[in-house]
């Protein structure tokens, strides 16, 4: 058997004996600085993943590194608590690992969320875009072996985003006074930050954040037949201009992303109560 998905079978079994029946069918992942989503979840098991097999580190700021399991909105849910990013050195992978594990665990539906640099001139620092598509400048993480057992060597990616759950956060989001965007975001590598030219470059393409993660998550979670809603916090617009005085910082992220962690983890409660 690849060992890759011995691996995977390991740390599903490991997991699937601490939960018992209580199998999640959602999976959430929190992004920099959302980690307070994981407060509104009533916890049963809280995993560190040094303490789970196969598991690595999460080093980025704002990325807790925690396996949340328990109810949340009334479902079972598996929560990540910060996530793996190429960035850090990790291969495709094992950025994705998790969500080989939470499909074998049984999710159904997957939730992503990230703090992204608005790049639609209209887009605001606290705002929220939900994602409608994707542009991947990342290394894709079906590359390699397919894992048959998951999912098709070429799985289509016409609608990798719900599109039933994208009208539906629509009308919450309008019932509770909450503005929300719609766009398409660009997963790139960092950890640099973008320049000027690759900001308009990124426009020009019909991107309309940009941010480090997110798309190996959701391009694993479609191929294991997931469905996937997508949110991204912006928390900072991209400067077009080399003599902007306001320049991009990780910790300006992190607050940015704390201050509207409350407007996400409503939108996602609901979305996750309707299921
Ligand atoms: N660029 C890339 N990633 C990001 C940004 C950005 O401006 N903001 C938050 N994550």
């Amino acid at each position: 058997m690849d060992t890759y998905l011995q691996q995977i079978l390991e740390t599903k079994g490991v997991l699937s004996k601490m939960i018992g029946d209580k199998a999640p069918k959602v999976g959430i992942v929190l992004g920099s600085g959302l980690g307070k989503l994981a407060d509104k979840i009533e916890a049963e098991m809280v995993v560190p993943y040094a303490k789970i097999p196969n598991f690595v580190r999460s080093t980025a700021i704002g990325h807790k590194g925690n396996l949340i399991f328990g109810r949340l909105a009334g479902k079972w849910v598996c929560a990540m608590q910060g996530r793996f990013h190429y960035y850090e050195g990790y291969s495709m992978r094992t950025v994705t690992f998790p969500i080989r594990v939470m499909a074998a665990l049984g999710v159904e539906t997957l939730f992503v969320s990230n703090a992204a640099g608005g790049l639609n001139p209209g887009f605001y620092v606290g705002d929220l875009m939900v994602i409608r598509d994707h542009i991947n400048l990342l290394p894709n993480p079906l590359i390699g072996p397919n894992l048959d057992a998951f999912g098709e060597r070429f799985p289509d990616m016409t609608a990798p985003y719900d599109q039933e759950l994208i009208a539906k956060v629509g009308e919450i989001a309008e019932e509770a006074g909450i503005r929300l965007c719609k766009g398409v975001y660009l997963g790139n590598t960092g950890p640099s930050y973008e320049t000027p030219a690759e900001v308009r470059f990124y426009r020009a393409i019909g991107a309309d954040a940009v941010g480090m993660s997110t798309v190996p998550e959701v391009l694993v979670a479609r191929q294991c037949g997931m469905r996937v809603f997508g949110m991204s916090v912006i928390t900072n617009v991209s400067n077009t201009d080399n003599d902007s005085p306001v320049l991009n910082d990780g910790q300006d992220v992190i607050v940015a992303a704390d201050a509207a962690a409350d407007k996400m983890s409503l939108l996602f409660s609901k979305l996750i109560e309707s299921l």
